[in-house]
């Protein structure tokens, strides 16, 4: 297969890069990238000189640019993982992210109905969902769970899955949207919150919980994501959407505790700030479906995909150490000051 992955310099786009060509020597990957400020394109050297890989700096809302390069490569599969990331962010800016999330998912659509293809995949997210209250553990995001959103960002997302499911329903294209849950692992950005407190511990900066931290996320291990989509293009219901979650819920401020105690850092570093604008409350995956008619299951646990990642964190401190500067810098310095 010739598949086209966008956004593959960012977190989970480059380990999905890395997980394909290694599960799949096979297959062709044409990495398409803006190389935005979350886009790394050190991240991909690994695989960059391999015959098999091509890496194209370009913006997925470029339909021009993106109609030549189908022309070029005429794709079999497009996993579309390019996006602005950060709720923070799109607090801050909404308009970039409609931009991105939304336009940019129809110019991808429009190209793949232009030049044929067998599988349009859209990473999404469970933020589409809205959120679920603490209290009632008993309650789970399932594919029939109504859209609900709470940020600019989730909006954006939900509004392309939207567009997926129209274009699907209307064009006959063939679409496969993944809802997945909070990742971790290698090549996170560090404004994410496990990597922003791994790099803010091992420099004695205070570390940032919104409120009490008492939000509750449902953390997978990115590999198993990336499994879940592979699974997904080739084996997934044309038209269907599949949730994608670890069944593995953890509140903010116990994360962050298990950081510091991995660390060997003091808690008195914990420093409770002004809550994010309509914080989710709880994100909660169930996975049955995708268990029942992919086989699909999380395999890395919690306690070992943490001690993986801090310990990633540990040994590449070069790549996040040269991503905290310049336009990021100033990011930060606006969100939390010298902090
Ligand atoms: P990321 O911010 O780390 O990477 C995004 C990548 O997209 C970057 O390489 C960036 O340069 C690229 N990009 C941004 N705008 C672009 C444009 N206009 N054209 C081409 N490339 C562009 O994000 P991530 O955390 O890896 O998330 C990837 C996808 O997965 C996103 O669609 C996100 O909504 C979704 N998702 C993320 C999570 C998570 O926990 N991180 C969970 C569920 C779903
Ligand atoms: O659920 C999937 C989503 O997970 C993806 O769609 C998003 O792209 C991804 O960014 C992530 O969104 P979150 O908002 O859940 O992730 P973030 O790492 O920003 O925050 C996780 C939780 O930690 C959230 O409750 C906010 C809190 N937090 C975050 C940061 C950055 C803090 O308390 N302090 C922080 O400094």
């Amino acid at each position: 297969m010739n598949i086209i992955v966008t956004g593959g310099a960012g977190f989970i786009g480059s380990n999905f890069i890395f997980y394909m060509m290694k599960q799949h020597p096979e297959d062709r990957i044409v990495c398409l990238d803006k190389l935005t400020y979350a886009g790394n394109l050190s991240t991909l050297e690994p695989v960059m000189d391999s015959p098999n890989f091509r890496f194209v700096k370009m913006d997925i809302c470029d339909r021009a640019a993106v109609y030549g390069l189908f022309e070029e490569e005429h794709p079999d599969v497009v996993v579309n993982f390019a996006a602005e990331s950060h709720v923070d962010r799109s607090i801050e800016n909404p308009e970039i992210f409609l931009q991105t999330n939304i336009i940019g998912t129809s110019v991808l659509m429009d190209a793949c109905r232009k030049y044929g293809i067998q599988r349009y995949h859209q990473v999404s997210t469970d933020e589409v969902y809205g959120d679920l209250p603490i209290d009632r553990p008993d309650l789970f995001f399932t594919e029939n769970t109504p859209l609900h959103t709470s940020s600019p960002y989730s909006s954006s997302k939900a509004s392309a899955d939207l567009l997926v499911n129209a274009y699907h329903r209307t064009y006959g294209l063939p679409t496969t949207i993944s809802r997945c849950s909070n990742n971790y692992g290698p090549y996170q950005f560090p404004e994410k919150l496990i990597p922003l407190m791994i790099a803010n511990a091992l420099a004695d900066k205070p570390l940032p919980v919104y409120g009490e931290g008492l939000n509750v996320r449902d953390w997978l291990y990115v590999e198993d994501h990336c499994k879940a989509i592979d699974l997904i293009i080739r084996k997934g219901r044309v038209g269907e959407v599949y949730n994608i979650g670890g069944h593995n819920e953890m509140r903010n401020i116990d994360i962050v505790r298990l950081i510091c105690e991995a660390l060997g850092k003091p808690e008195s570093l914990i420093t409770h700030v002004t809550d994010r604008k309509g914080h989710d409350q709880r994100y909660a995956i169930d996975p049955a479906k995708i268990h029942n008619e992919l086989g699909w299951l999380p395999e890395t646990m919690f306690k070992d995909g943490i001690k993986k990642t801090i310990q990633w964190y540990l040994d590449h401190q070069d790549w996040w150490k040269t991503i905290i500067s310049g336009e990021y810098q100033n990011y930060y310095q606006k969100m939390y000051g010298n902090r």
